[in-house]
């Protein structure tokens, strides 16, 4: 669909899914905020995520840890070393970075114009000076200048100072993942949950990347929501764990509603590999910008636990209780982005049909389960009925109420938030304690008893 990313950023402005961040004070590039529907969204994903891993499952348990750690904690898990960290070319004049694929490529003959004009460089000899001229590439900055590619590693960790005085002894930073807070609680869980391995611990929180090209709406962010499970092993049985969450991942896609056909699981070189990891898979998908991550699936070794064994000194090993032998357990990780997790959703779920625009989100994430209507605003009689129904769904379900304009408007409005069921009061209703309850997607209507309403929905949204 043509400017299908536009159309999703409007709705989601206009409905109430996802503003722009700080808009009064004319916003903060690539910040955005999530409005009262987006809010109910991305719980629904969340809550969804976790009664599916870590209810669910017998071998999970789940934790929530801060988003400031120990600086140590960096400098063990490599996250301060040039192992977290993107190639970037910075600009002489303007200071700005950028990866070398956001520029413009410039030719010799271009670069010897500019570079003349300015006066500054005696080009024969700088290109001389390379061998072949041609090999050595220039680029063009935003403000102009002219960039000779020699792209050096920048840091993408966030920083800030703990207490009042910005000194080098105060420096902190955001987490750039949420694993490390499952590191470094291993022993506190293992002490606490009477997990045995192979078991899980999970997380659900924020993390901060100072992200050089954050961008498309809510995909690359510089602050962003992760759900991420490290799961527990023995060496040997790592390939057999790796595939097991593999496919849990795809089972997840599916419940999202993602076409899996827009999914592709590229095995990443190891040159492209996070330092950590022994094996990983990206799950991309294909975005209207573009075949991009949307969630990932890493074979970590025991790297983080033997590192913060190592800066910590303290012993992070498992016993096994039946022979005593101790060892450190190696890790799976699938991690999943919730912001990437809400954009498929409504790429997915967006659609136009002759004369209205439906949210095709799977029901059980939707925002709200239904909508209830009276017939005609104007008839108490109506109004009271729909509003005892409401009232009572309400206890059950999040329900939304709409008495305005005409019943096609309604039903309109509802169709574009993504409403799975409207249910409409009217005047046979009064006689025959029954209301129509209108399907989002076949636009079909039947008539359900009033007093089987809620156990109608609750049926409906085990389909
Ligand atoms: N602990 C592993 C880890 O952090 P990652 O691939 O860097 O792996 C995990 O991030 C997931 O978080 C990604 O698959 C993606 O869904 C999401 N993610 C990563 N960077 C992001 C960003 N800048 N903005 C939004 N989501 C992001």
């Amino acid at each position: 669909m043509d400017n299908l990313m536009e159309k999703i950023v409007s709705l989601c402005k206009r409905r109430g899914f996802v503003y722009p961040g700080s808009e009064i004070y004319g916003g903060l590039a690539n910040t955005w905020d999530y409005g009262p529907l987006g809010t109910e969204l991305k719980n629904n994903i969340k809550q969804l995520w976790w009664k599916k891993f870590v209810q669910g499952k017998d071998d999970m348990v789940g934790i929530d840890t801060a988003l400031i750690m120990n600086p140590k904690v960096w400098e063990a898990s490599g996250h301060l070393t040039a192992g977290f960290a993107d190639e970037l070319v910075e600009c002489r004049k303007c200071h700005k970075r950028f990866r070398q694929d956001q520029l413009e490529n410039l030719g010799f003959s271009e670069i010897e114009e500019q570079l003349k004009r300015k006066g500054t460089i005696n080009i024969s000899v700088v290109m001389k000076s390379q061998g072949n001229e041609f090999r050595k590439k220039w680029r063009r900055c935003e403000c102009g200048e002219i960039i000779e590619e020699s792209p050096k590693k920048f840091n993408l960790m966030m920083k800030t100072f703990i207490g009042p005085a910005e000194e080098t002894a105060n420096i902190a930073f955001f987490r750039p993942e949420t694993a490390q807070g499952m590191f470094v609680n291993f022993k506190n869980v293992l002490d606490t949950a009477r997990k045995q391995i192979p078991f899980g611990i999970a997380q659900i929180g924020k993390a901060f990347r100072n992200e050089i090209t954050p961008g498309n709406f809510i995909f690359r962010l510089r602050e962003f929501e992760m759900m991420e499970i490290e799961y527990f092993i023995e060496e040997k049985d790592w390939k057999k764990h790796f595939e097991y969450w593999r496919k849990q991942m795809v089972d997840w896609i599916k419940e999202l509603g993602v076409n899996v056909k827009k999914i592709h699981e590229i095995e990443i070189p190891e040159a492209e590999r996070a330092h950590y990891s022994k094996r990983t898979i990206d799950f991309e998908y294909e975005f209207p910008f573009g075949q991009k991550e949307l969630y990932g699936l890493a074979y970590r070794t025991d790297f983080d636990l033997k590192n913060h064994e190592k800066f910590s000194g303290q012993n992070l090993k498992y016993k096994d209780p039946e022979t005593g032998e101790e060892f450190t357990p190696h890790v799976i990780e699938p991690t999943w982005g919730v912001d990437r997790s809400v954009l498929v959703i409504l790429l997915e779920a967006y659609s136009e049909e002759k004369d209205r625009v439906v949210l095709k989100i799977p029901p059980k994430l939707a925002p709200y389960k239904a909508a209830v209507f009276p017939l005609l605003a104007n008839k108490p009689q109506l109004v009271k009925l729909a509003r005892k129904i409401y009232d009572d769904l309400r206890q059950k379900f999040y329900v939304d109420w709409d008495d305005r304009g005409n019943i096609g408007k309604r039903y309109y409005s509802q169709d574009e938030i993504g409403t799975p069921w409207c249910i409409t009061v009217d005047f046979k209703s009064l006689e025959d304690e029954t209301a129509t309850i209108r399907d989002r997607d076949t636009m079909k209507q039947e008539r359900v008893r009033i007093k089987d309403l809620s156990k109608v929905i609750k049926e409906k949204l085990k389909e």
